[in-house]
């Protein structure tokens, strides 16, 4: 699992550059990823959500825009990633840490962290502390990579280890944090790994939305009543 210092410092170094970086290594995709995510939370209608582990805002902003008179709340473990979240028109951020989130018990209608949980120090805390904070019956929605299914997965591999710490690196001068990012993505739970891995949290109804080729995921589940 990974270790907090290091996650913690490496998106403080990147923070500057963070949004363009995942714009190039993506081929824009990203932004795509998180308004079908958005679009998804708009079905629940929540008044009250927390995204946790919201680093620069793009997911927070984008919900914010699809579901204006919902109360979204951005929280990070990195001041400096959240910097650029206000910065960038989130309305409300505070910083917190996902294994230890500072709300009362059931306080959120639907909680979203995407590209988050996979950078947390252990995944069952951080998913069981997601559910404490939801109301019975609230939504959890998780964005997050996942690999790809049969003959893509040796060249999307190569891609992930070694062309896209090359470039990432030329982008951002923080070669190691992409290295570490692929060593994460093969260390996440994904498909029925996952599912299991919520309904041991908790959570029901677990459901997997491969998108791309199945280089990300959308999971979603549900708090019981
Ligand atoms: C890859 S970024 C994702 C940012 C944003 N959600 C997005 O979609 O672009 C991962 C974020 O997780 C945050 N993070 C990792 N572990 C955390 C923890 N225990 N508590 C809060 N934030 C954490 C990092 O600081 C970083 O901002």
């Amino acid at each position: 699992m990974p270790d907090p210092v290091y996650v913690h410092d490496a998106f403080a170094r990147i923070a500057d550059r963070y949004v363009l970086t995942n714009h190039v290594l993506s081929m824009g995709m990203d932004v795509l990823w998180r308004k079908m995510v958005a679009r998804q939370v708009k079905r629940w209608a929540p008044k009250k959500l927390l995204d946790v582990a919201s680093g620069t805002g793009d997911l927070a902003l984008e919900i914010q825009d699809q579901l204006p008179n919902c109360d979204v709340l951005a929280t990070d473990f990195c001041a400096e990633m959240l910097v650029h979240a206000s910065n960038r028109g989130v309305a409300r951020t505070q910083v917190a840490d996902a294994l230890n989130l500072p709300f009362e018990t059931g306080s959120f209608d639907a909680v979203t962290v995407a590209f988050g949980l996979r950078n947390m120090a252990d995944y069952p805390a951080g998913l069981r502390e997601m559910r404490r904070v939801l109301r019975p019956g609230g939504n959890l929605l998780i964005l997050d990579f996942s690999l790809p299914p049969g003959i893509l997965r040796g060249p999307y591999r190569l891609y992930l280890h070694h062309v896209l710490p090359r470039m990432a690196g030329w982008l951002t001068r923080e070669k190691d944090a992409y290295e570490y990012l692929g060593g994460s993505i093969e260390q996440f739970p994904s498909g029925t790994a996952m599912l299991e891995l919520l309904t041991e949290c908790g959570f029901i109804q677990p459901q997997a939305r491969p998108m791309t080729c199945g280089v990300v995921s959308i999971y979603q589940a549900e708090n019981p009543n």
